[in-house]
């Protein structure tokens, strides 16, 4: 309502990844050991909103999220703030107008609808989200997911809908270390994911501080590391044919893996419960039982599952799961899967 202020906002779902991106080659920039590939899942589910405002009235850049104000100096935001300015002023110098924004101060607001920091992919949804309005705040087109990148890594996958592969790319600066689309959400109508939450509490080792480790001390680690091109060729073909059994195989193996990887780690790192492991041993018994592979699952830095099938399996598998794992009422209760998110993706 203010003339003087400028704001834009949108929202940026959180995206799983099927194959895992754990281990950088360069820590500042973000650039990764190996491809990953994910899946974006739907708009309406877990999610983050991001309002950013501009205005000659703002003395400094903050920053809000889930209504506590943060530090804004972490190298991370300040990379992504520098190289949207530097973009926004490159495609506008000359154009008077906006010159006078890009000495405009920010003012970011953000929110989850999901626990933060708990292994839900928060801070990819959270960058993807921060970037794209920015971008449009300062007139920046084109590719971006390099720029929502250098905030979290798995954040670049988030720009896209559908199945999205980060490319390593091979330049030193990291330009060409960016996200594709390899499918839109359309053309899997069927796939659906159900997100069960087993602990709400933030993860013990963070993603950036784990993976360093694992690439310091892990002997599996460079062995995973010569596999993951033949993986993501062999999914990305699955995805095309929508071959769900070798989509879901690839997808629990690449789970188990980046969790071996992770125990290899010295100190060993571990993200999965027993709850996780029960939930594991579901999804078998139900592949097993159907003679054919119907679910898969897939875990990241913490003990929630995410789990991959199709339209036709959920009311099954969901009628197992919650007489399994009962819904609890309590929440903070970390012991049972606690909330199920149905989460459709289309
Ligand atoms: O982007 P980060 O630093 O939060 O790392 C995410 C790593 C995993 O979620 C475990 C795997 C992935 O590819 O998303």
């Amino acid at each position: 309502s203010n003339p003087n202020v400028r704001c834009v906002t949108c929202t940026a779902p959180v995206n799983i990844a099927v194959i895992k991106y754990w281990g950088k080659t360069d820590e500042t920039r973000i650039l990764p050991t190996n491809p990953s590939l994910s899946v974006t899942l739907g708009q309406d589910e877990l999610r983050a909103k991001t309002s950013v405002a501009a205005s000659s009235s703002f003395t400094e850049d903050r920053l809000w999220l889930n209504g506590i104000e943060q530090s804004i100096s972490s190298p991370r935001i300040q990379n992504v703030l520098k190289e949207i300015r530097r973009r926004a002023h490159k495609r506008k110098s000359g154009d008077s107008k906006n010159d006078v924004v890009l000495t405009q101060h920010v003012h970011i607001v953000s929110e989850n609808n999901f626990p933060t920091a708990a292994g839900l992919a928060s801070s990819a949804a959270g960058y993807a989200c921060l970037v794209f309005a920015l971008g449009k705040l300062f007139g920046v087109h084109g590719e971006i997911s390099d720029i929502a990148r250098q905030g979290s890594g798995s954040a670049c996958r988030s720009l896209y809908g559908g199945y999205v592969l980060w490319k390593m790319g091979s330049k030193e600066d990291g330009s060409d270390s960016h996200a594709v689309q390899v499918q839109p959400e359309t053309h899997w109508p069927q796939m659906r994911s159900l997100i069960l939450v087993v602990s709400d509490q933030k993860k013990h080792v963070g993603s950036t501080e784990g993976m360093q480790t694992t690439v310091q001390t892990s002997d599996l680690m460079e062995k995973r590391i010569k596999l993951v091109d033949k993986r993501t060729a062999e999914i990305t073909k699955a995805i095309n044919e929508r071959d769900f059994p070798t989509f879901a195989k690839i997808t629990m193996q690449e789970s188990n893996q980046l969790h071996a990887v992770c125990l290899d780690t010295y100190p060993p790192i571990f993200y999965m419960t027993d709850t996780s492991r029960l939930i594991v041993r579901l999804v078998h018994a139900i592949n097993d039982i159907s003679g054919k592979v119907k679910v898969a699952y897939t875990f990241d830095a913490g003990p929630n599952a995410c789990l991959y099938l199709l339209e036709e399996d959920v009311p099954r598998v969901l009628s197992l799961v919650r007489h399994f794992f009962p819904p609890s009422k309590d929440m903070k209760d970390s012991s049972f899967v606690t909330g199920l998110k149905l989460d459709e993706i289309k």
